[in-house]
């Protein structure tokens, strides 16, 4: 049984995490804030078996506290929205580069056996080389790919100045029960369909993302975790994602055919989402060939999954 430490817990990826690996009889901690935007603990049905630290990543006391002990860490806490992104871009830089670092130092002599820090395929920019490679530059050009892509950087370099276990992971767009980022595509039209609305769609459903349900997306946080506890991937990167890039347009479809058409979706805008990347998906045979993981849930099945968690918590749907 190993001592696990997750930041961002609270969240969507970290709360699945969370419980994936309570599932498993690992002891959790996580460090979040006391005021995050909403309880994914509690909606994971997990919050009296975590131990929960409330701070800040940039919080270097908080952090050391945190991390004593703890044999995994996991780091997913951040800034995670595009538009809040751009709108404070000090705020972002601060937590995800500065939290990352201040993680890491205080990291540097403990004996922790794996660290897998949460990087972002957004971390690539907008490059026109698909699907992304984790040799490629990352090229970042806004405040949350720039700040993923500076995190990502500092979290390998630790694995130059101080030796650490250290990988990062670069997840495709991940969706699934449990998101409760209700700007997000697939958490609005879960919830349009739950409060029967028309769901708000900031694109005109032409750009193209790799869909990662959630728990491939936990799956391989497990197995990138077993890997850099083995001793190896040290330093490295990992793309995680299907490598199948859907339009936003066919998510809508399905949606709406598992809603029994109930979804009328209007969709204003006449073009893609201001400061999103059109087209993205990624290559995963990296991790594929150094775990043994990958994607294994269609898009269809993921997106009954969580019409279904939605549906079954109606009271959280806007
Ligand atoms: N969701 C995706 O599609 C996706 C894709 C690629 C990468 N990622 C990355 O994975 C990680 C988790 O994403 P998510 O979707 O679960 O995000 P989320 O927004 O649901 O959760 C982020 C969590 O971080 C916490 N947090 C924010 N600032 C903090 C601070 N200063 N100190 C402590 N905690 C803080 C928030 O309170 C929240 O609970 C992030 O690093 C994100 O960049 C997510």
């Amino acid at each position: 049984m190993a001592s696990c430490l997750v930041t961002g817990g609270q969240g969507f990826i970290g709360s699945a995490l969370t419980r994936a690996l309570l599932e498993r009889g690992e002891r959790v901690a996580v460090l979040d804030l006391p005021d995050p935007p909403f309880e994914g603990l509690e909606a994971q049905g997990v919050a009296a078996e975590v131990e929960l630290i409330e701070g800040d990543l940039i919080d270097p006391g908080k952090v050391a506290a945190a991390i004593d002990g703890r044999e995994r860490v996991f780091h997913l806490g951040a800034v995670t929205l595009v538009g809040p992104a751009a709108a404070d871009p000090i705020a972002t830089y601060r937590t995800n580069v500065e939290g990352t670092w201040t993680l890491l130092e205080c990291l540097r002599d403990s004996e922790v056996q794996a660290v897998v820090v949460a990087s972002s395929d957004k971390a690539y920019g907008p490059s026109p080389e698909l699907p992304y490679r984790e040799v490629q530059p990352l090229t970042p050009v806004s405040p949350y790919e720039g700040s993923k892509a500076a995190c990502d950087e500092v979290a390998r370099s630790y694995r130059a100045i101080a030796g650490m276990p250290v990988a990062v992971t670069r997840l495709a767009n991940v969706y699934g029960g449990g998101d409760l980022n209700f700007s997000r595509l697939v958490p609005e039209l879960m919830a349009a369909v739950v409060s029967e609305r028309a769901p708000q769609i900031r694109s005109d459903g032409s750009p193209h993302r790799d869909f990662l349900h959630i728990s491939d997306a936990v799956a391989a946080y497990l197995a990138i975790g077993n890997l850099v506890a083995g001793g190896s991937g040290h330093g490295e990167a990992f793309n995680i994602g299907t490598g199948d890039p859907v339009a936003v347009r066919r998510v809508i479809e399905v949606v709406d055919n598992l809603s029994g058409g109930r979804l009328r979706p209007t969709v204003e805008q006449e073009q893609g989402a201001v400061g999103e990347i059109d087209r993205q998906f990624v290559d995963s045979s990296k991790v594929r060939e150094a775990t043994g993981w990958e994607a294994r849930v269609g898009l269809e099945e993921g997106l009954e999954e969580a019409l279904g968690w939605y549906t079954e918590r109606a009271a959280l749907c806007p």
